[in-house]
């Protein structure tokens, strides 16, 4: 087609979109403001379904992922001919029913990665599809510009093809990364729609299909770890890990359940104030208004990380287990009648390998004959420690005390 007779462009995103995410709407705003586009389509392929260990979206269901997702944009169109259409599903076959439906009023521009840039000739049938549409190519994180710019000259020697470059800098999403966060039973709201998150939700998609239970991705909460805490807190976060798995196991308490608790206790340890108070309350948690005062008065804030690290425990990665959070939500004050898994977190916290003061090898010791006793030595210690530095004590741990010391069992 001759462009310079086309009155309108058209953009064109193709892609699994399983799921559909910010990333590709704010690829094609960009795309629209840059190119003068007047609409874009986005065409999710047809895909031949094969066995995967979570549970992949169907095309209906990526379609309609994509029209939540363009609500709102009227030019942005979603396209089903992929989907619908049966066996493999080539661009070639597409482009040439696309050029049939519009006419020759329209010049298309089909936009991709620059990873796709690369092996775009691989496509069936590349040289005629190079003659149906224009490429705008996005450029992503780290990539060699010089490179890319060689590799559009060559495709434009070979096959006359035309390819611009877009220089769009948003967020850097992918629909692997949205997938892995919701197998690990993570929140996706900041890389995908509300409505889509909600559709996600309802219909249960990227959920590992083993054994629905099992959401509980201890790798992938590592990682996760160690990219928002500081080097020494996640090494105390594996040492408190490993002495609680230790614990629970000799005190016949769920390993797996202490894991997740260990791993998460002092997950927003690092979080300011105003982040702390804002993840529990977009949990729906409270703190009672004798701690809020506390915290207050003594320019205390800290000891809300138990309560912030039970929020985001739940919101971030996905735990609704009501002891896992408990456990972590009273590890710093402790409280009285607490359960086994809450003793479990709160003295593994203490105790744990990297931990270094006077008295520790007696406790250590003690715990291993008591978790009460060792409990409440623990509890004992975190006293004396904040008599010596002069730092006020909460009332809820000076009720466990009490409970532990003066209450006859
Ligand atoms: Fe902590
Ligand atoms: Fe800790």
């Amino acid at each position: 087609m001759n462009s310079d007779l086309a009155q309108h462009r058209l953009g064109i995103m193709g892609g699994t979109f399983d799921p559909i995410h910010k990333g590709h709407i704010m690829i094609a705003e960009y795309a629209t403001k840059a190119f003068n586009l007047e609409r874009v389509l986005f065409i999710p392929t047809g895909r031949p379904p094969h066995k995967r260990e979570i549970r992949l979206a169907g095309g209906e269901e990526r379609l309609q992922m994509c029209r939540l997702a363009v609500k709102g944009h009227p030019d942005f169109v979603v396209d089903d001919r992929e989907v619908r259409r049966q066996g493999t599903t080539y661009t070639v076959d597409t482009m040439q029913e696309l050029h049939k439906a519009y006419g020759p009023g329209w010049q298309f521009y089909f936009i991709i990665g620059t990873d796709t840039l690369q092996v775009i000739d691989s496509w069936r049938c590349f040289p005629q599809v190079a003659k149906m549409t224009e490429f705008i190519a996005i450029y992503r994180p780290g990539d060699e510009r010089e490179e890319l710019t060689r590799c559009a000259q060559r495709l434009e020697r070979q096959y006359g093809a035309r390819i611009h470059f877009g220089a769009y800098e948003g967020p850097d999403i992918s629909s692997t990364q949205v997938r892995r966060r919701v197998a690990s039973g993570g929140a996706v709201d900041e890389w995908v729609p509300d409505a889509v998150d909600c559709y996600i939700r309802t219909h249960q998609l990227y959920k590992e299909t083993e054994d629905g239970n099992r959401t509980m991705d201890f790798d992938a909460w590592t990682a996760r770890l160690k990219a928002i805490l500081s080097p020494q807190r996640f090494d105390h976060t594996l040492r408190t890990r490993d002495m609680a798995v230790e614990l629970a196991k000799r005190y016949g308490v769920d390993a797996d359940k202490a894991q997740a608790a260990a791993l998460l206790h002092d997950c927003a340890k690092e979080m300011e104030r105003a982040q702390m108070l804002d993840v529990i309350g977009k949990a729906g948690m409270q703190v009672s208004g004798e701690t809020l005062e506390f915290c207050r008065r003594n320019g205390c804030y800290g000891i809300l990380h138990g309560p912030a690290g039970a929020a985001a425990a739940k919101i971030d990665f996905g735990v609704t287990d009501p002891e896992i959070l408990s456990a972590i939500a009273w590890h710093t004050l402790g409280q009285p009648e607490m359960g086994m898994l809450d003793k479990v977190i709160y003295t593994a916290d203490i105790l744990e390998e990297g931990r270094q003061w006077p008295g520790i090898e007696e406790v250590r010791a003690a715990i291993q004959k008591d978790l009460d006793e060792g409990l409440r030595l623990c509890v004992g210690r975190g006293m004396e420690y904040l008599i010596q530095t002069n730092r006020p004590i909460h009332p809820s741990a000076l009720a466990l005390w009490n409970e532990l010391n003066f209450t006859n069992h």
